[in-house]
């Protein structure tokens, strides 16, 4: 069982803190709307509980579950309450039309937020390429979303992985953070299947092993 912190209150934090909750992981919410926080524990229930915006997480692994461009803000904004925490960093800096990413070549969202976090404090990238939707509706056989990660930390990565396994998933590591230019670009590749090859939102990139 993990401690986790979700900071926001979309489509995402609700997804994965539903799941987290029916593993028996504690789930805090942090929000910048207090009365929207309160109203989101209190729906999610099993003991959910709320903490303010900017006050220092109490889970070991705290979620970001934010629009791109506030992900390095918050990390900021949180300063050394995020320290010795790990970090997740779930987003995807779409360019209108996904048609690029705005994030410059040679670095990722995770590397600006791991730059911007107290040094002892662990970023690892993760459910970027995985849709809210399906994590929302938890499919029947567990292992049939794959998840992708990248971090420099192995026990980091490590307690996300167990995380992850702990909601029905399959954790895959591919490597040190910097994988997470990789996992930025492979959210494009997922949203140009949804638009082109595939048509729709209902699949999930994965790794089929032949042996
Ligand atoms: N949706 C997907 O299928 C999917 C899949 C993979 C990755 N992602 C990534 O996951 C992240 C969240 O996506 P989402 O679909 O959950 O978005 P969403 O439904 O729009 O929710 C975003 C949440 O972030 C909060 N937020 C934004 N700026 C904030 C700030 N400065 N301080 C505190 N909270 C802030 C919003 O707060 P308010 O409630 O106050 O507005 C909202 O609760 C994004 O980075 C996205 O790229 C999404």
């Amino acid at each position: 069982m993990s401690s986790i912190s979700i900071v926001g209150l979309g489509n995402m934090a609700q997804a994965i803190a539903t799941r987290a909750l029916e593993a028996d992981n504690s789930v805090e919410l942090i929000g910048r709307a207090p009365a929207k926080t309160a109203a989101l524990a209190e729906t999610l229930g099993a003991g959910a509980t709320t903490r303010e915006m900017g006050a220092a997480p109490t889970g070991d692994i705290v979620i970001l579950a934010v629009p791109y461009a506030s992900v390095v803000p918050i990390v900021s904004q949180f300063g050394d309450g995020l320290s010795g925490k790990v970090i997740i960093d779930i987003s995807n800096a779409f360019a209108p039309g996904f048609t690029g990413l705005l994030t410059p070549d040679g670095s990722s969202v995770a590397e600006q937020a791991a730059a911007a976090a107290p040094a002892d404090a662990h970023v690892v990238k993760a459910f970027n390429t995985t849709f809210g939707h399906l994590l929302a509706a938890k499919p029947e056989h567990p292992r049939q979303l794959d998840v992708f990660l990248a971090g420099d930390d192995e026990r980091a990565k490590q307690q996300v992985s167990s995380f992850i396994d702990s909601l029905g998933l399959r954790p895959l590591d591919t490597g040190p953070l910097a994988m997470a230019r990789v996992l930025e670009q492979a959210g494009l590749l997922v949203m140009g299947l949804a638009g082109h090859g595939v048509g729709h939102y209902n699949f999930y990139l994965g790794v089929t092993a032949l042996d």
